[in-house]
């Protein structure tokens, strides 16, 4: 059942204050990805929520990563990757957007998805909602339809489920 996944989740979580920056407490996922049954039972938790209803899985850099390639793979869906720039060739798409820890931007390749896909957005931790933010307006800018976005790990506090409350939403996990 859900609860079991994500006190199992939450069992494996290691939380790290001041890091990278002082005040920032850091979730840190390594040992839910080093468990390969807990992924297992995370992809499958995803697929259950969104059944299918997405026609291309949207990774964000870099722990995204994780998370979106067992989702796609699992699926059947193709893997697109939004990555930090100087990361991709060919022509792109670029958002700026506000971290809780400095500026950043996301790119994708203008060619990644055909117009009017339903993608699924996939990170690991879910925070102020920057990332994901950045993540739907790219998907935007290529055409697309967001499907809603997946993540392991929410942090309420910081704003993101409200930021991102247009969207359907998917976490293992909400810390509040
Ligand atoms: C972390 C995390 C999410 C994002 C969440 O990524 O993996 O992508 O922050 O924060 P937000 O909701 O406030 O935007 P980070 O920038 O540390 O990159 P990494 O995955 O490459 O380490």
């Amino acid at each position: 059942p859900a609860e079991q996944l994500a006190r199992d989740v939450v069992a494996r979580l290691r939380p790290y204050p001041d890091f990278p920056e002082p005040g920032v407490l850091f979730q840190d996922l390594c040992p839910v990805f080093a468990d390969p049954a807990l992924l297992n039972r995370v992809v499958s938790a995803v697929l259950a929520r969104y059944s299918g209803a997405f026609d291309v899985v949207l990774g964000v850099e870099a722990r995204g990563f994780v998370l979106a390639t067992a989702i796609a793979q699992l699926s059947g869906r193709p893997l697109v990757l939004a990555r930090k720039p100087g990361k991709l060739p060919g022509r792109l798409h670029q958002v700026r957007y506000s971290l809780e820890y400095g500026d950043a931007a996301l790119q994708t390749q203008q060619d990644a998805f055909p117009r009017g896909a339903r993608v699924l957005l996939v990170d690991d931790v879910l925070a102020t909602g920057g990332t994901l933010e950045a993540a739907a307006k790219l998907v935007a800018l290529g055409g697309g339809l967001v499907a809603g976005y997946a993540v392991v790990v929410t942090i309420a506090p910081l704003g993101g489920p409200a930021r991102l409350s247009a969207l359907p939403a998917f976490s293992v996990l909400t810390l509040s």
